[in-house]
């Protein structure tokens, strides 16, 4: 299995840095291909809590770990990552950043933060870590990259030039005060220091690796409904998260790719707004969110969540081309007499669909159609209870993907192999 991609097949959040820790244990590189501080990965390691926001989580079982050109980097999150994992004895000598990656500047939060608050009731709840500012100047080719920073010069220079437009847009727009010049060039001189070491050309070291016959994991952030192009539009994040853009975020060929490992949780989660049609009503939400932990990494907000949604993960599983699914999270279901899932949407005509919408005004308008299947009161061991397995079989047939393994818990060794 030269290279995998593990991609998100829910609106992220789905323990995608479980998974990617436990393949990573046969695998020599884990490249992250897009998104930024905006992600969070928690991994539990023999009761200790590791949060990785930027740094791919191969780095807990010291892998060579790849920051692709399609990520967005804050140096100053970057660095704090550095200095905890090291803290605690995790090194970070193997992590190599590409430097075609884009940098969030001081800018792009500030702008992120305002404008959600312009945005009043219609914001789109984003982490107000500056993502979407950051990859529309990359779009708009203003961006600053991480490559800027091996040259105090022309790091100075790319600095002053967007900071003069920024802040126009910070004052006259946001009416927020403006950034000053000497400090942000200071800062981002002191950080670049650091982040120097860590640059890399990754595009071509992916590509070595994968000739020596090395295996490649490429870890997607986010989830497939939060794509840009994809996703629940204008309720998304601001780059590609589905399984295809794994080979443009690192820089290789598509016909690179050998398998796409979907990861869904046995229940949905959402954060920030947007339509989710099984969001659940009633106290159970709150069971369901104190029992999963559904707190975000973050921004340690409440998720939002809901039953599961077949029709929105088989639309993830065709997207991504996924070829299993690692179903995690299971346990949290134990709890529960009856699971509703659903496995259609009605519209607004009446009409019953298994099929995702395309359009935006459909899916905000449609209701979900649930199955109730039976719960279990045992909790999960490797053994998993009648109920449990006929919950993942009723899954597997409706997807027509296959579910290789299952979570069991928070725990690095709580997951299950079925096959
Ligand atoms: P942004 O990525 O910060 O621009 O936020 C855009 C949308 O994506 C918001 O709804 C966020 O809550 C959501 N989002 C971004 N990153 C994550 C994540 O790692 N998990 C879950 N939702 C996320």
């Amino acid at each position: 299995m030269p290279a995998t991609v593990i991609v998100g097949a829910q609106w992220g959040d789905e323990g995608k840095g479980k998974i990617v820790d436990l393949l990573a244990q046969d695998s020599d590189l884990v490249c992250r291909y897009q998104g930024g501080p905006n992600a969070g990965h928690t991994i539990v390691v023999d009761g200790d809590t590791f949060k990785i926001r930027q740094i791919p989580s191969g780095v807990l079982r010291g892998k060579t770990c790849v920051i692709g050109a399609g990520c967005v980097i804050d140096p100053e999150v970057f660095l704090a990552e550095v200095d905890e994992l090291e803290g605690r004895g995790v090194s970070t000598g193997d992590v190599h950043l590409s430097g075609e990656a884009h940098l969030v500047m001081p800018w792009h939060v500030a702008i992120d933060q305002a404008s959600e608050r312009r945005l009043g009731s219609l914001q789109i709840g984003t982490t107000k870590r500056g993502i979407g500012p950051c990859y529309a100047d990359k779009a708009a080719r203003l961006g600053i990259r991480v490559q800027d920073l091996l040259d105090a010069k022309i790091l100075r220079q790319k600095i002053e030039v967007a900071l003069a437009e920024k802040n126009v847009w910070l004052e006259r727009v946001y009416g927020v005060p403006p950034l000053d010049l000497e400090e942000v060039a200071g800062q981002l001189e002191t950080l670049a220091q650091r982040v120097r070491s860590y640059v890399d050309d990754t595009a071509l070291l992916v590509d070595r690796a994968l000739r020596a016959g090395r295996r490649v994991l490429l870890e997607g952030a986010q989830g497939t409904l939060l794509d840009l192009d994809h996703g629940t539009y204008p309720f998304v994040t601001s780059s590609s998260t589905v399984a295809a853009n794994a080979a443009i975020g690192v820089g290789i060929g598509p016909n690179r790719i050998d398998r796409v490992i979907g990861v869904a949780k046995a229940y949905v989660t959402r954060v920030g707004e947007g339509p989710f049609p099984t969001e659940i009503q009633g106290p159970d939400q709150e069971r369901v969110r104190e029992l999963g932990g559904e707190f975000g990494t973050v921004t340690g907000r409440e998720r939002r969540c809901g039953w599961l949604d077949l029709v929105a993960l088989r639309y993830a599983v065709r997207l991504n081309g996924i070829t299993s699914l690692a179903l995690t999270k299971l346990d949290v279901l134990s709890h529960f007499d009856e699971l509703p899932v659903c496995v259609a949407y009605r519209l607004r005509d009446g009409s019953e669909t298994h099929e995702f919408p395309a359009h935006q005004s459909d899916f905000h308008h449609c209701r979900p159609v649930y199955e109730t299947l039976a719960g279990w009161q045992e909790p999960l061991e490797y053994e998993l209870p009648e109920a449990a397995r006929v919950y993942i079989a009723f899954i597997e047939r409706a997807l027509g993907a296959e579910i290789t393994l299952v979570g069991t818990g928070a725990e690095r060794e709580s997951v299950v192999s079925l096959r």
